[in-house]
């Protein structure tokens, strides 16, 4: 075996890097797969060693890139910590990650490493109903206030309304969290560029644009390449995608912000443990290969579901046409539509629920993006925690079934979906349908 150069892996596409990318079998006994590293700490070959591991750690001297700066203890840095987040960013085609246990570990760890007291967020509505809870009420408490714009076409011109000299961030999910809506981030960095514009030598300006791709998956979305600064993920979605693992990631390509968080996640203890990241960056090697399945299931029961009478209208990307404000972002910003589907039923809570107790292939559970699919109702559940008047901002409605679609035969899904809509009650003079994602 020869080793590749760094020139011929940078041709290389991701899924043929995530078997190989970051680890040397020689170092590990010849092992074709990373081992587990469980070990709490390492030892040092001498003292001075651990003296200058220790200064690069505190950011002391002219530190050399973070993997070159030599293993300490598991909370700062790992081997299969580094591994995953060596992989994550090819898939991004960015620079760096630091790994977490959790996304909102990713989530709250960045936010609290890059705000101040006094400091203002925008946050395009709707977010994860945790990320919402945090933004609102936790960064609240430390003088960090967040203002609410929807998401959507206007979110841009809505935002640049609330921009001020204390605007630190914009905060996007894009396609949000439960209804699917997108945003222009190429805008919205336009946006913070002129408002802030970075200082000579810097290179990210004062308003970040951070966005959280959980939704659409790295497959499909790369949003550093149209302008976010940290792009953020609930790994426990389509990257671990079997339901097994809870994890999250950050990515930055400006080092400063980088390390940053890193000395944050150090501080706060928000790593994953090694078997952990062994499991996500496992589940990397097929992240393509489920993501594509899933996409292609998940058109097909879209398509299912917009004809169907009960349904009212259909939050798919791949359901949007030309004429639809949101379609030019998609193109823009999307390779696919993905695989998660928000189905507004004609009626209520009462017609949701009826749908959900009825399946008998879907999982009714929350989360998204894993092997299996699964159906929650957003407003009863994961953006329970909303205010009214946010739920009515973000269109987190009680006709609204979110469905992530899995691998499974899609007409094994398409029959478990018509014969649960059988058995829910017609309502009467139903609203007309529509099956874009439009205004809800
Ligand atoms: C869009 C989005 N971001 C972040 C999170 C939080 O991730 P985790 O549950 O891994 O902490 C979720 C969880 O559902 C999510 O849907």
């Amino acid at each position: 075996m020869t080793k590749l150069t760094a020139s011929e892996i940078a041709q290389m596409h991701p899924e043929t890097l995530a078997l190989s990318y970051g680890f040397d079998p020689w170092l590990s006994e010849g092992a074709v797969k990373p081992p587990v590293f469980l070990t709490s700490t390492f030892a040092f070959k001498c003292a001075a060693d651990g003296k200058q591991f220790f200064a690069w750690a505190h950011g002391e001297g002219s530190p050399p890139p973070r993997r070159e700066q030599g293993l300490i203890y598991s909370r700062l840095n790992n081997p299969n910590l580094e591994i995953f987040e060596d992989r994550v960013a090819l898939w991004e085609g960015m620079k760096d990650a630091c790994s977490f246990a959790s996304g909102m570990a990713a989530i709250a760890t960045t936010l609290l490493a890059t705000h101040q007291p006094g400091d203002e967020m925008i946050v395009c509505a709707p977010v994860y109903g945790g990320t919402d809870a945090f933004a609102l009420h936790f960064l609240h408490r430390f003088g960090i206030a967040a203002h609410f714009v929807p998401a959507g076409i206007d979110a841009p011109a809505l935002a640049e309304a609330l921009i001020t000299a204390r605007t630190r961030s914009i905060f996007i999910e894009s396609p949000a969290n439960p209804n699917n809506r997108l945003t222009d981030i190429g805008r919205m960095k336009e946006l913070a560029r002129r408002h802030a514009p970075a200082a000579p030598g810097a290179e990210t300006g004062r308003i970040l644009v951070i966005v959280d791709n959980t939704m659409a998956g790295p497959v499909f979305a790369q949003p550093a390449k149209v302008g976010a600064d940290i792009v953020l993920y609930s790994a426990t979605k389509f990257i671990g995608g079997h339901s097994d693992v809870v994890g999250g990631v950050a990515l930055a390509n400006d080092p400063v912000l980088l390390a940053a968080i890193a000395r944050h996640r150090a501080l706060f203890g928000g790593m994953p443990n090694p078997h952990t990241a062994w499991l996500l960056t496992r589940s990397l090697e097929t992240l393509k290969i489920r993501a594509e399945q899933q996409q292609r299931n998940a058109v097909a029961v879209a398509a299912f579901l917009a004809q169907h009478p009960k349904v009212r209208r259909v939050g798919f990307l791949g359901l949007l046409t030309p004429d639809d404000p949101e379609y030019a972002i998609y193109r823009k910003q999307h390779s696919g539509p993905g695989s998660l589907i928000s189905c507004y039923l004609h009626g209520g809570e009462k017609e949701a629920f009826a749908l959900l107790d009825h399946l008998k292939v879907f999982k009714l559970a929350v989360s998204l993006g894993s092997t299996e699919s699964l159906a929650q109702h957003p407003a009863a559940m994961t953006h329970s925690g909303l205010a009214p008047a946010d739920k009515l901002l973000g269109g987190v409605t009680d006709d609204l079934v979110r469905l992530s679609i899995g691998i499974e035969n899609h007409d094994d899904l398409i029959w478990d979906l018509q014969q649960a809509l059988d058995q829910v009650a017609p309502v009467e003079n139903p609203a007309p349908a529509a099956c874009l994602v439009g205004v809800t």
